[in-house]
């Protein structure tokens, strides 16, 4: 849960930086890690048939190759949807990256219609994220979109 008002500040922090491509993603990853309840920030890269982990803030993880279709974030995908897992331990499809996270969500990054990546956050609470923060990092999605190179 984001508050409007949070949502805003953060971006236009951000906007403020002037930063594009990998710097960009890096700077927004760093941000997203700061927020209450964003306990792993990460963006991939869609690479043809697979999802490669891009700039991330948190654990490390094994996952750093995902097959569209496999996971929460390949599910995203191949099903080209936005996902809100709030309960990590009750879906089967589901590959984790740390003990600690109960909840996840991921947010599709588009260029039209093609999908270029997602950002995916854990959290370690369950139910960490509802449609404030859909929205919120849709917001930043599309900006990190329009500055992708
Ligand atoms: N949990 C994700 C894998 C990525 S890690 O959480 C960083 C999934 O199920 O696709």
């Amino acid at each position: 849960m984001i508050t409007a008002i949070k949502a805003i500040e953060f971006l236009n922090e951000l906007r403020s930086k002037n930063l594009s491509g990998a710097l960009l993603r890096k700077a927004a990853m760093q941000g997203l890690f700061e927020l209450p309840g964003y306990d792993w920030c990460g963006v991939y890269r869609l690479e043809k048939d697979t999802l490669v982990l891009d700039e991330y803030v948190g654990e490390e993880t094994d996952h750093t190759h995902i097959k569209v279709g496999v996971g929460v974030c390949g599910t995203a995908v191949a099903e080209d949807e936005n996902q809100v897992i709030a309960d990590v331990t009750k879906i089967e499809n589901y590959l984790s990256c740390s003990l600690s996270t109960r909840s996840e969500i991921v947010v599709l990054i588009r260029d039209g219609s093609i999908v270029l990546g997602q950002i995916d956050i854990d959290g370690h609470a369950v139910g960490a994220f509802d449609y404030s923060d859909e929205k919120f990092l849709q917001d930043l999605a599309d900006f990190l979109s329009d500055n992708w190179a």
